[in-house]
């Protein structure tokens, strides 16, 4: 819950805006060689990665095209319910196509585990997975990205795309959030 400005919530800072802008020009770049002058399917799994999917699409020097899909797991809650759910679908088939699924985050590695099943399902050419953040102590090897923008710890991080309870997802840097804004609402 926001107990003072989104900005004094936050403990410290993690990535500046500048670190952030940096990194995603660089996985842009890497993106753009690997794709050799395809155009693929830019996958926005919403919401938290609809912040770094914008940034991403514009670092990228190849046409894209963009659909959005959302899958849910955690509800508001601190801890993830274990179970991934398919709530919006995208608008277009991908069988031989080239999909980038971008992510925020991973965590357990459940939501895209599950999404690379689904897209290996529906016969898509290639599955290339982009996730901003990953807590790569909280899942196996398997489940990591093919591209990663920042590899972080188990901290409670908002910002950039990140909420806690829908807050904070407008923030423009990534910063941990103070303990007593999540364990104020846990004990309610
Ligand atoms: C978060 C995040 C990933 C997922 C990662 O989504 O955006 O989709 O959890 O967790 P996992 O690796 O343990 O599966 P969330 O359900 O919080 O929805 P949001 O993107 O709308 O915030």
């Amino acid at each position: 819950m926001l107990i003072r400005t989104p900005q004094e919530d936050i403990e410290r800072v993690l990535f500046t805006r500048e670190q952030i802008a940096a990194r995603v020009a660089a996985l842009g770049t890497e993106l753009t060689r690997r794709l050799n002058g395809e155009r693929p399917i830019m996958v926005c799994i919403l919401k938290g990665a609809a912040f770094f999917f914008a940034d991403l699409c514009r670092a990228m020097a190849c046409d894209v095209d963009t659909d959005f899909l959302s899958v849910s797991s955690y509800g508001t809650a601190a801890t993830s319910s274990g179970a991934v759910r398919l709530v919006r679908d995208l608008s277009q088939d991908v069988s031989g196509r080239r999909v980038v699924l971008v992510e925020d985050v991973i965590d357990s590695g459940l939501t895209m585990q599950y999404l690379r099943n689904l897209f290996a399902q529906r016969k898509a050419a290639e599955v290339i997975t982009v996730s901003f953040l990953d807590k790569a102590n909280c899942h196996p090897p398997k489940h990591a990205a093919d591209l990663l923008g920042f590899s972080v710890g188990d901290e409670f991080l908002v910002g950039y795309g990140l909420d806690y309870a829908e807050h904070y997802r407008n923030l423009p840097d990534v910063g941990v959030l103070r303990s007593e804004c999540y364990a104020e609402t846990e004990s309610v």
